[in-house]
């Protein structure tokens, strides 16, 4: 039996080294050190001098990169290469020519700054603490990445009042652009929920910091590099036209275009794949004192384009073909200074005219009746058992346009039936899972993220039944999963800069490196082709990314 397995295994990784060979390379090459010698898993990246968008690829076992001629056209391109702990020596450039493959060997050398090339998690594995101390920071990396907290140099007491500060600025501020709330609106209400006692997590935090020391005195841990089948990939990153662009949503229509929502502007972004050239069109104010940026990106059947329109408390439709926008504003009796309208679901609005809509001040769920622009009301909801009221992060349809709530400050999904408004709660088996965002597939299976225990969810919305994953990467905070045809589910990642493709049937993860710094929220995958494509956006990077498996 043991000998049959170690034959299929093998009988597997020569395929796909043939497969590999057959694809005709544009640029190949060897990464080494001093340190390492020839080493696996380095990201190498190639951009076209001038060009917008760099292909990337990640090196195999003896150090080996290779990018296939269908991905480079003939040119001058800049290299650099991403493994953490290392910077590349130089700032080398190639030259593309068509017919015969370039070569480009690159060497690395240690970096002197580790600090500046952590990441969220690789923060968290370093800090001294608690796992439940560091799970406060789970709040703190939506607007900006760890770096900002670590470096710097807060007591206590000043703690507190950065915590105040960050409570009064838009979800989709940025240092580049510090949004402030409007109106009395406020958001210290989550943070304490979410994280318990201000001041003993003042106190903790000073310690992680360099109140008190010049230089971080713990271990700086990196996450070893990924090997083996995450080697295999491409991965295309699309820059877009403004640093300030932080694309949230990105989906992609049936003709291949991408779309994609900005989180702290007013506009709809579409992008052609093929030259990377993005057109923005504006999407109408409702509120002019309060904050401008919107969330949820979705499509309906039709294949209009509807987004949430965040604090301005209203919806948009788009129509790609006259280019022209409708717009829904919530009525005046839910016009508080926190109503904030992120998320809507449209996915099965074409049966009854209906589309679900959330408004985060006290998660109430409404619905609106697009015929007659009339909103329903259904309040917010409870566990049964404890009272407890839904945070209501994600609203997702399933194929009669019920609606499924993805409790996110617990493990709760809440069902609101579309025909006789029943309610029910599923629990994740997984206590504070906090189930963030998801997709309903073809089947009615609802897939979620699970962003408190890093793991990928699945309830079966005919049985109610949950299946669970982990991500393998701990601190992974992922923020969204969708499963394609296949029977992949694919997640990010809001702090490892790494994305995850679950094969359902063995439960096998695998895990694919970006090139750089990103903050994943959304996942969408093209399933057009096989295997599916992931599309992702770079919300604090402004770019687009493509995540193509080899198998
Ligand atoms: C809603 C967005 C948002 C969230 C969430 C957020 N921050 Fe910030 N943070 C900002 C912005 C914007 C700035 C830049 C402020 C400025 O320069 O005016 C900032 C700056 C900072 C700074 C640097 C301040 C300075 O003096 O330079 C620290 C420290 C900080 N944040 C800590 C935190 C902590 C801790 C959390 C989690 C409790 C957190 N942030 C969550 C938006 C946010």
């Amino acid at each position: 039996m043991r000998t049959n397995l170690m034959l299929t295994a093998a009988a597997f990784v020569l395929q796909a080294g043939v497969a590999a060979a057959q694809t005709p390379a544009a640029l190949t090459g060897q990464v080494s050190s001093a340190e390492e010698g020839n080493m696996e898993g380095v990201v190498v990246s190639a951009k076209k001098q001038g060009s917008t968008i760099t292909v990337s690829v990640v090196t195999g076992k003896d150090g080996r990169y290779s990018f296939p001629a269908s991905k480079l056209e003939p040119g001058n391109y800049t290299m650099t290469a991403r493994a953490v702990g290392y910077d590349l020596d130089g700032a080398p450039t190639t030259m593309v020519a068509s017919g015969k493959p370039a070569q480009a060997a690159l060497k690395l050398k240690k970096t002197r700054d580790l600090a500046a090339q952590l990441t969220n998690a690789e923060w968290l594995m370093s800090m001294p603490g608690t796992d439940e101390q560091k799970k406060f920071l789970l709040n703190c990396n939506s607007c900006h990445s760890y770096q900002r907290i670590v470096n710097s140099a807060y007591d206590p007491k000043g703690f507190v009042e950065i915590f105040k500060l960050m409570a009064g600025f838009y979800p989709g501020a940025t240092p580049e652009r510090p949004q402030r709330l409007g109106g009395n609106g406020n958001r210290g209400d989550r943070l304490e929920s979410r994280g318990g006692n201000v001041e003993k997590v003042a106190e903790w935090l000073s310690t992680v910091n360099l109140s008190k020391v010049k230089k971080h005195e713990y271990a700086l841990k990196t996450l070893p590099r990924l090997t083996g089948k995450s080697t295999q990939v491409v991965v295309t990153e699309y820059d877009l036209p403004n640093p300030i662009i932080q694309p949230h949503d990105v989906i992609l229509g049936a003709d291949g275009m991408v779309w994609y929502s900005d989180f702290g502007q007013m506009f709809l972004g579409k992008m052609d794949p093929k030259t990377g050239k993005v057109t923005q069109y504006p999407i109408p104010m409702s509120k002019p004192d309060f904050p401008v940026g919107t969330l949820n990106l979705e499509m309906d059947k039709a294949g209009n384009l509807w987004v949430g329109v965040m604090y301005q408390a209203s919806i948009v439709k788009f129509d790609p073909k006259t280019e022209k926008f409708q717009q829904w504003v919530m009525p005046k009796e839910w016009q508080t200074d926190n109503a904030q309208t992120g998320h809507l679901a449209v996915g099965s609005t074409h049966l009854d005219n209906k589309v679900w809509i959330k408004n985060s001040d006290q998660s109430h769920i409404l619905r609106l009746d697009i015929s007659t622009g009339k909103f329903e009301d259904f309040g917010n909801q409870q566990d049964p058992t404890t009272s407890r009221k839904l945070g209501t992060y994600g609203i997702h349809s399933d194929s009669k346009n019920n609606i499924y709530l993805l409790d996110f400050s617990n493990n709760g999904i809440g069902k609101l039936d579309a025909k006789t408004k029943a309610y029910t709660l599923y629990k994740t088996p997984t206590p504070m899972s906090r189930p963030r965002r998801g997709r309903v597939d073809a089947q009615d299976r609802l897939w979620f993220a699970e962003y408190g225990s890093d793991g990928i969810g699945m309830l079966d919305t005919k049985t109610g039944e949950m299946q669970e994953w982990k991500v393998p990467t701990k601190w992974s905070a992922p923020y969204d999963a969708a499963v394609d045809k296949y029977g992949y589910a694919w997640t990010g990642s809001m702090s490892t800069d790494r994305v995850a493709r679950l094969d359902i049937k063995t439960g096998e993860v695998v895990e694919y490196p970006l090139p750089r710094s990103t903050n994943i929220r959304r996942v969408y995958i093209d399933d057009r082709t096989n295997p599916g494509v992931l599309w992702v956006g770079n919300n604090h990077g402004a770019s687009i990314v493509k995540v193509e498996p080899l198998n």
